[in-house]
This record gives structure tokens, C-alpha cells and sequence, in this order.
């Protein structure tokens, strides 16, 4: 007689999930009575479905015609992973560079694309709509002036009547762009050369990328080539316009953005303030929502450079507070950006970062935090003390796993991390991606959110391509339709939205929800009441 048998065969696991921490610690050790025992049916069970319910929408029940659904879906799944299995073409274990195209190809992708996303909350303002329109639509306005610079990149500046006044340092004098153009022999050619320039992809990148430090300068680069574009005043509104549309299309509702406000400039070289900027943001989230009903709205996280020392960093959160104060539903908080390895921790700015606290002051935080892999240095210390300056959600928590504290902290406060798994593999943190950290949270169903961070510089657009590697790579063979909705679910829940706000996102997702499972089981959407589905064993 196994001691298993005293655990009744069906242990009501959801109520294990949200019973008291002494009690989930008796049960465990209940349970691991059973691992010495031989493979007895009931205790075996009993510990798969202990994984089952803990892992990222364990515990949704589904209705029935999401789960006519989620068979097809993991149908579709199941054919696609064992194609990879015979052939060793995995997309989610190669680079995305390489993986994208073959993305594409996947049934599976094309589901996720229509799969209503929720939100986007972890995005950078210059880099959330495709490349091909900053080229082929902004920098052939009138007035486009470019600068060649030693290091491969170019410079962009619009002006009238007289050319720019500064060249930017080791950059040639600036030319207007619509009569470099004239004289070329191939402008295909030349624009293509511009696409590169604004992002990363490249046919090699373990080749073209020797290190972290490196692919971050030239990140940074980029960022800093297309700012000459998107900083022109008529440009930076329909960039953002244009980069809502393609999150629109993409299926996501709602956005949260970093944003850096730097200062927006008109043609006569007139450069507008960070209030301005916000007020564009807030202008244009306004129209895009007049013409897409269904689309709900936008919100800024205002950042600045982790690399500034601790009386700037003080002055951006005094900067911060008052923009909060002027623009409460615009403004969600505040972040630090840039590579955390290379700047200045969490610890070493934490004279800044309390500021707010003690003048009483509520400053949402939403900090970038152990997006390293260096255990034990002090980027990886940020884990911990973003939690402790009571940040509200973590980006990329990639180091979470390896700090048993600070998980069980940002368990206990709710703390999602902001998974963005593209993103991690092209800034070089991990490879395959079924090695990401996030497969261990999400097997314990740590709270996540998925986001795309930069998508035009890592040649993705919206969310779809990181929810394919989430599904297919990180998640596993185990992640189902009920992972999918849980991660949806999460993004509306763990945004900024206000109460009301977030009533009506989750209404509008709710009805996108319905309509998308309507699709997948392949019936109308009106028939759903009446209609029983047809399972596929009966088939
Ligand atoms: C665990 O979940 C899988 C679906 O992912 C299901 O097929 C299986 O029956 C579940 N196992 C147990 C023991 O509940
Ligand atoms: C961008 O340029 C292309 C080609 O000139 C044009 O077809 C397209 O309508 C433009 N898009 C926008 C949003 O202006
Ligand atoms: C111009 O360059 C493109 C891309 O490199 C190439 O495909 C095309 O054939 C070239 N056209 C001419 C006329 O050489
Ligand atoms: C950037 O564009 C310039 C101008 O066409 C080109 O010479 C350079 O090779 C490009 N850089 C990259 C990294 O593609
Ligand atoms: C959005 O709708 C307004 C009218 O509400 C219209 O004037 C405008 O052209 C539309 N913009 C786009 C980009 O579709
Ligand atoms: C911080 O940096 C600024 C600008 O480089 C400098 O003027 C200031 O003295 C520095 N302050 C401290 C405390 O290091
Ligand atoms: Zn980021």
C-alpha cells in the first residue's frame, strides 16, 4: 500500500493554488511523500495535475467552445512541433533573424495574429512601427537633409529655408536627400541600405555581434538615426498614429509606451518642450481612438537614461512628478532605460529614486530590472530593489529565477515582469528560447505579461512574433489556449489603466475574445449560443 493513497485521487488543486502558504507547504510535503513510491497511478496523476493547475492559466476553466478551440489549436501545435522534432528546424531555438520567415509560414502565427492581445506595456516610443515607413514615407518629405558618419550610420535633420546649422561629430556636411537621390544610380538600393540602418537584422548576427556592450552601441545608434526622423514635429504624430495602427492590426488594444520625450523640432529649427510632446501623444491616442472605436487608448511611461549620474537622474523625477501631475491619464509613471549592465544601479540612484516618497508623492515606478545575465552584479541586484522602491510591474525580470526573495516578493505584491522574448534573444541575453527564464515562471504561473520592447529595430512588428515564441518556444508543448487568455487576461489587468478605464478595455477585449474563438472553431459567432461543438474524437 502506497502512503499516496491517503491523498484523494482528485485533490482539488485550484483550491491548493489559492490556499494559505502553511497550508501549500504541508501539502507539498504530503506530496513528496509520494517520490520514493513506484509510479502509482494516483500519485502520478496527482503531481501532473499539481503542474497542470499552477502553470499560467492553470487554473481557467474554459467554455466549451473555447475548448472546440483549444483542440484545434493544439492540433495545429502538436503537427507543427513534430515536423521540427523530424526535420530539427525549431523556430524558437534559432535567432529571430532567421526564425522570422519560417514564423510566418506557421499556422499557429497566423491564429496568434488574430488572437486579441490585450495590451502592449512594455514598448519604446522610436521603435514601435516598421522601418520601411520611417524610409519610404518620412525621410522623403521635403526638406530632408542626411549626414554619412564614420561608424556606418547616417543622420537625419529637417529644415527650411537653410540647410541644418550643426554636423553632427565624425559626419559629413548635410545633404538634402531629395537631390542625393536624383544622382544615384539605384535608390532601391540606397533606401535598402537606409532600412539597415535603422535596425539590427543582419543575414550573420553571431558574426556581426561579438558582444553585448558591442550590440548595444549599436542599438543605441539607431535609436539615435532615427530620432533626426521622428523628432520632426509632423513626423513624430504620424509616426505615432502609424505605430498605433500597426498594434491595431496586430490585434492589441491598448498600449503603454517608455518614452524619453526628447525635444520635438519644427523646420525652422523651433524645438518644443516635453509637455508638447506629451500633449501630441495624448492629441493623437484621442484621434486614433475617434477613427478605431475599438481600440483603447494609449498611456506614457516617462524614462530617461539609466547612465546619468544621481542629481540628474533626481532632476528627471522631479521632471517626472509634475508631468504626472499635469497629464494624471496620460502620464502612467517613470522608468530608466538603456543597457542596465552599463549604467548605474537602482542602489547607486536610490537618493533620486526616494525622493518622491518622502515629499508624499506617489510616483508610479516601472523599472527595467534584470535584464542581465551577470548573477550577482549589481544589474542583477535592480530585481530586488525595484521591488522594494514598490515598482509596479518589472521589465524583463530576466534575471527572476535566480533570486528566490525577490520572486516570492513580487509574488506576494503581484508584480507581473514584462516578458519580451525577441528582444532578449537579439540583445544577446539567451539563444534558445526554450531556455528563457520566463519557462519556469510561467510553470509556476508567476504573474507575466508579453511585449515586444522594440519591434521595428529587431524586424518584428506588434506583439504577435514574441506571443509565437511565448507559445511555441517558452511555453512549451504544455501551453494552451488557457495560457494564450491567461496572458491577455494579465496585460489588461497589470496596464495602468484606471478602474473605469480598464472595465471598458476588458468589455471590448471580451467581445474581440468571443468573435476570435468563433474563428478558430470555425463557426459564426452568433451561432455559438445555440450550437453544441462537434469534438474531434467523434469526428
Ligand atoms: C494535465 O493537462 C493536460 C493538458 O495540458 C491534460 O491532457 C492532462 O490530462 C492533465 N493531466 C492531469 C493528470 O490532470
Ligand atoms: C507611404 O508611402 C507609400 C509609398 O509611397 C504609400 O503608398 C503609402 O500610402 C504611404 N503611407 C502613409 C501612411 O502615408
Ligand atoms: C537596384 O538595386 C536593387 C537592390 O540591390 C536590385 O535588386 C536592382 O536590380 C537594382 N537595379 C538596377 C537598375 O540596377
Ligand atoms: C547606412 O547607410 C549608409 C548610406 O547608404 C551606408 O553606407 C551604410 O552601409 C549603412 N549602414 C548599415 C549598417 O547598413
Ligand atoms: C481619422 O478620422 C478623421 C475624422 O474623424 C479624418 O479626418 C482623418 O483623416 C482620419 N485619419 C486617418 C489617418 O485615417
Ligand atoms: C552629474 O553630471 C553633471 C553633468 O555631467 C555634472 O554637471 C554634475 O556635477 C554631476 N553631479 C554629480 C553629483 O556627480
Ligand atoms: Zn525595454
Amino acid at each position: 500500500m502506497s502512503i499516496c493513497f491517503l491523498l484523494p485521487r482528485c485533490v482539488p488543486l485550484v483550491m491548493i493554488q489559492v490556499a494559505q502558504r502553511w497550508q501549500l507547504i504541508l501539502i507539498f510535503n504530503w506530496i513528496s511523500l509520494c517520490v520514493p513510491m513506484p509510479l502509482v497511478n494516483d500519485c502520478r496523476d496527482s503531481l501532473i495535475e499539481e503542474e497542470n493547475a499552477s502553470r499560467t492559466g492553470g487554473n481557467l476553466v474554459l467554455g466549451k467552445w473555447e475548448e472546440h478551440a483549444n483542440e484545434k489549436l493544439m492540433q495545429l501545435k502538436e503537427m507543427e512541433v513534430a515536423k521540427s522534432v523530424e526535420t530539427d528546424v525549431f523556430p524558437p531555438s534559432m535567432h529571430f533573424f532567421k526564425a522570422k520567415g519560417l514564423i510566418e509560414q506557421s499556422a499557429i502565427f497566423s491564429i496568434l495574429k488574430k488572437m486579441p492581445k490585450g495590451a502592449a506595456l512594455h514598448l519604446h516610443d522610436y521603435a514601435i512601427l516598421s522601418v520601411d515607413w520611417l524610409v519610404y514615407n518620412a525621410s522623403y518629405l521635403p526638406n530632408c537633409y542626411i549626414s554619412f558618419c564614420h561608424s556606418w550610420t547616417v543622420q537625419f535633420k529637417f529644415s527650411s529655408p537653410l540647410p541644418p546649422k550643426d554636423v553632427p561629430p565624425g559626419c559629413s556636411d548635410w545633404t538634402l536627400l531629395q537631390s542625393y537621390r536624383k544622382n544615384l544610380n539605384n535608390v532601391t538600393q540606397f533606401d535598402n541600405s537606409l532600412l539597415k540602418n535603422l535596425t539590427l537584422v543582419v543575414e550573420a548576427p553571431e558574426l556581426t555581434y561579438p558582444s553585448q556592450a558591442f550590440i548595444w552601441r549599436r542599438f543605441e545608434s539607431i535609436f539615435t538615426a532615427a530620432s533626426g526622423l521622428i523628432s520632426y514635429a509632423p513626423v513624430f504624430k504620424a509616426y505615432f498614429y502609424q505605430g498605433l495602427l500597426e498594434f491595431y492590426e496586430d490585434n492589441v488594444q491598448y498600449v503603454e509606451i517608455r518614452a524619453l520625450l526628447p525635444p520635438v523640432y519644427e523646420l525652422d529649427g523651433t524645438v518644443h518642450d516635453k509637455a508638447w510632446s506629451l500633449r501630441a501623444y495624448h492629441d493623437v491616442a484621442r484621434q486614433f481612438m475617434e477613427n478605431h472605436s475599438d481600440f483603447v487608448g494609449a498611456k506614457i511611461i516617462y524614462s530617461t537614461h539609466r547612465k546619468q549620474n544621481v542629481s540628474q537622474i533626481k532632476e528627471a523625477v522631479h521632471t517626472a512628478m509634475a508631468l504626472k501631475a499635469e497629464f494624471p491619464d496620460t502620464v502612467a509613471g517613470f522608468d530608466l532605460v538603456g543597457w542596465e549592465d552599463g549604467g548605474y544601479s537602482l542602489w547607486q540612484l536610490k537618493d533620486a529614486l526616494t525622493f518622491p516618497e518622502t515629499v508624499g508623492d506617489k510616483l508610479p515606478y516601472f523599472f527595467h530590472a534584470g535584464e542581465t545575465d551577470w548573477q550577482g552584479m549589481p544589474a542583477d541586484q535592480n530585481l530586488l530593489d525595484a521591488l522594494l522602491l514598490n515598482t509596479r510591474r518589472i521589465g524583463h525580470g530576466f534575471a527572476l529565477p535566480k533570486h528566490p526573495a525577490a520572486k516570492n516578493l513580487a509574488l506576494k505584491m503581484d508584480i507581473p515582469i514584462e516578458v519580451c522574448p525577441i528582444s532578449n534573444q537579439v540583445l544577446m541575453l539567451v539563444s534558445d528560447l526554450r531556455n528563457h527564464p520566463a519557462a519556469f515562471l510561467m510553470a509556476e504561473g508567476h504573474p507575466i505579461v508579453v511585449a515586444s520592447d522594440d519591434p521595428s529595430i529587431f524586424g518584428a512588428k506588434g506583439v504577435s512574433y514574441d506571443f509565437y515564441e511565448m507559445f511555441m518556444g517558452i511555453g512549451g508543448m504544455k501551453a494552451d489556449l488557457r495560457t494564450l487568455k491567461q496572458l491577455a487576461l494579465n496585460s489588461l489587468e497589470y496596464s495602468a489603466l484606471l478602474p473605469g478605464e480598464k472595465e471598458k478595455a476588458l468589455q471590448i477585449w471580451q467581445k474581440k475574445w468571443d468573435h476570435f474563438i468563433a474563428q478558430v472553431s470555425g463557426i459564426i459567432p452568433e451561432q455559438m449560443e445555440k450550437a453544441e461543438p462537434v469534438h474531434s474524437s467523434c469526428n
